[in-house]
This record gives C-alpha cells, structure tokens and sequence, in this order.
C-alpha cells in the first residue's frame, strides 16, 4: 500500500541494526505500524505486537498478524453457498450491485461524481459499498467470524488504492481521472505467514499502550512532520469504520474531531517521545525518523540515552536517495535515521 513513511525499503537495514546489538529475543513490537510492513517482515522470527492509532491500520494488523492462515469461510459456505469470498466479489455483476439501496451506498454517495468528489468512479464506489455491506451482514448473521470479517477488510483495504484517484493521500482527489481510477476495483488474497504464535494487535495511542506491555525489541516508526495521518487517509478510515459519518468541505473529511498525532506537533513531540522511551519494558529500542524530522537527532540522542544504556547507543545514517527516489540536491542533505538503544528492564 502506498503510505507516508512506509518502511517497506528499510526492512533489512532494521534487520542488519539487530543482526548488529541484539544476540536472542523472541518478540518484537511494531508500535508504529501503519501498513504493518515491518511487523510482518518480522512475524517469521518473532511473536508481534503491533498498534497504530488509525482503525483502518488496526483493521490490516487483525486481518494480516493476527491472522495464521487465509480463512476458511466454512459457515459462510454453508449457509451461502460462497466457498470463495474473493472469487465471489471479483464476479457479482454490476446489476447486483445496484439492488443496494440508495442508503446503503456511502462511498458513491460522498467519494464519487454522485457526491461531487472523484476520489472514485461511480461504479468502483458501488462496488466498494456492496462488498463493504455484504462483510456487514455476513458477520451480523454469524456466517463470518471475527478473524475472516477483518481478513476480507483488509483485503479491500489492500485493494482501494489502486482504483484511488489520487496524488498520494486522502488530502484531496485529482480534478482529471488518473487512469488506475478508471480500473474496475479486483480484490487478492493476501499471503498470511504462520509464526505459530499468539500475535496481538492493538489501535490505541502508543503512549497508553506502552504502559500495558513488555517485550524484547520495540520499533519505533513515529510520524516526523506535522502532517496528520488521520486526515490524509480519512477515505481508508471511513471504509474501515464504515460508521456513516457527517463529511465536510470539498475534500470531504470527517466532520467530527479527529485522532491527532502529539508527534506531528513540533512543541509537543519531544515529550511525547521521551514519556514512551521512559515508560517502555523492553530490552532493545529502535526507532527510525528522518534527519529533518521535528525532532532533532540531539533531542533523540538525550532521551535515548537517559532511559537507554549510554554505551549500547547508536545511530546509522541511511542515504535517502536509495530509501526513496528523490531529486538529487534534496537527497544529499536528506537522511533516514535508525537509532538503538538496549534498556535494562
Ligand atoms: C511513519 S508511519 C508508520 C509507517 C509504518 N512503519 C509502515 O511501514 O507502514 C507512522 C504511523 O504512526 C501512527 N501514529 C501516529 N501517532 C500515533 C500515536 N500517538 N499512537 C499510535 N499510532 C500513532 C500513524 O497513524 C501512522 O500510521
């Protein structure tokens, strides 16, 4: 999924900062987790937490960690006929869609030219209420349980941004139809890896959550600029929820007051940071940020040091023109961060 901060292509630079400081540990908590790219990068070796504050995130950690398999959909079998979910959305024609009631259709109603936004074609934000209304009523009536109601969120939440008239986020929609809008929206299943543990996902604010757990290494991936997650990806947010929400303005974001960040906010992120190193039960910290995030690498530095073994602290500077395409004058000055620190616990 594309995501600000994704740290898809900083998977083995993280693996390489274990391999480095850490000898054993069993579990690894992504406290950060957005699109759980590297929570689930580490499922093959250790048992996860994962958590972020957005319920769409929540929603791909139930679906993708939680989960050990692809869901067998038995009861849903039995009581539908459907053996394959996936299959069965990809294939309901269009004429099916429309028996939805004019009620039921929040997405064409507010995110496509009906609503007078173009986040979607009419006809993708059809599909996308009849497929999010039929996960609905199918756990409403008990044919899916809770491990398959969150695989098949995911499954679409995987699936919407390829069909997303957008520039990158949920900020605003494109005037001109992108040409992947104009793409009727497919659905694939996911590859769920087996650790054979007790994984456990959480969507809470890292602050509070961290005095609730314990572990032996703790990825620390927070947001470094004062954009907000929650009103960039308030479209993903609202299709997770599904909650039929007053929207406002042109872009259509939620009305109602919104998850924000206290590391977005350049006078607050500091303390916020040093509350969760100082209240974290876990033997090794690291973090990732950028060297022009809000807070500064001495501000990092000192806090990791102060609740943090001194000597074990390290910093690895990663160019970002090999982390992200970038032109090349602000790539030279631009740089991923990985900080560790070991914590006597
Ligand atoms: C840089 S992104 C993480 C990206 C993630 N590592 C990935 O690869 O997709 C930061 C994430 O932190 C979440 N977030 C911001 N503030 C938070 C907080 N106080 N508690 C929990 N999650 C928070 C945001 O919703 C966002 O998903």
């Amino acid at each position: 999924m594309r995501y600000i901060g994704c740290k898809k292509l900083l998977l083995k630079d993280i693996e390489k900062v274990i391999e480095d400081n850490i000898e054993s540990a069993e579990s690894f908590c992504d406290i950060f987790s957005g699109t759980v790219s590297v929570a689930n990068y580490f499922k093959s070796k250790y048992k996860i937490i994962s958590n972020d504050m957005l319920s769409f995130s929540y929603c791909i950690q139930k679906g993708i960690i939680e989960n050990s398999e692809i869901p067998s959909f038995e009861i849903l079998n039995k009581n539908t006929g459907i053996k394959n979910p996936i299959e069965y959305f990809n294939s309901v024609d269009n004429k099916e869609c429309e028996k939805l009631s004019k009620e039921k259709r929040f997405c064409q109603n507010n995110y496509s030219p009906m609503g007078n936004r173009m986040y979607f074609t009419d006809s993708n934000a059809l599909r996308i209420d009849f497929i999010r209304n039929k996960i609905d009523e199918w756990y409403h009536k008990a044919f899916i349980n809770d491990s398959e109601y969150y695989y098949l969120i995911t499954v679409l939440l995987e699936a919407i941004p390829f069909v997303s008239n957008i520039a990158g986020t949920y900020g605003a929609f494109n005037k001109r139809w992108d040409k992947r809008a104009l793409n009727n929206i497919e659905l694939n299943d996911i590859l769920i890896f087996d650790n054979h543990q007790n994984n456990t996902s959480y969507n809470e604010d890292s602050n509070d959550l961290i005095t609730q757990i314990s572990g032996d290494i703790l990825y620390i991936d927070p947001p470094y600029n004062n954009r907000q997650y929650s009103l960039n990806y308030h479209v993903l947010e609202t299709i997770a929820l599904y909650d039929n929400p007053k929207l406002k303005g042109i872009t259509g974001r939620r009305e109602q007051k919104q998850k924000k960040s206290l590391y977005c906010n350049k006078l607050k992120a500091a303390k916020t940071f040093e509350e969760l190193i100082n209240n974290a039960k876990f033997k090794h910290i690291i973090m990732s940020y950028s060297s022009e995030g809000l807070m500064t690498t001495s501000e990092i530095e000192r806090i990791l040091k102060k609740y943090g073994d001194a000597e074990s602290y390290k910093m690895y500077e990663i160019p970002y023109r090999r982390f992200k395409s970038q032109s090349k004058d602000s790539a030279n000055q631009l740089k991923e961060l990985l900080f560790y620190v070991r914590k006597d616990v």
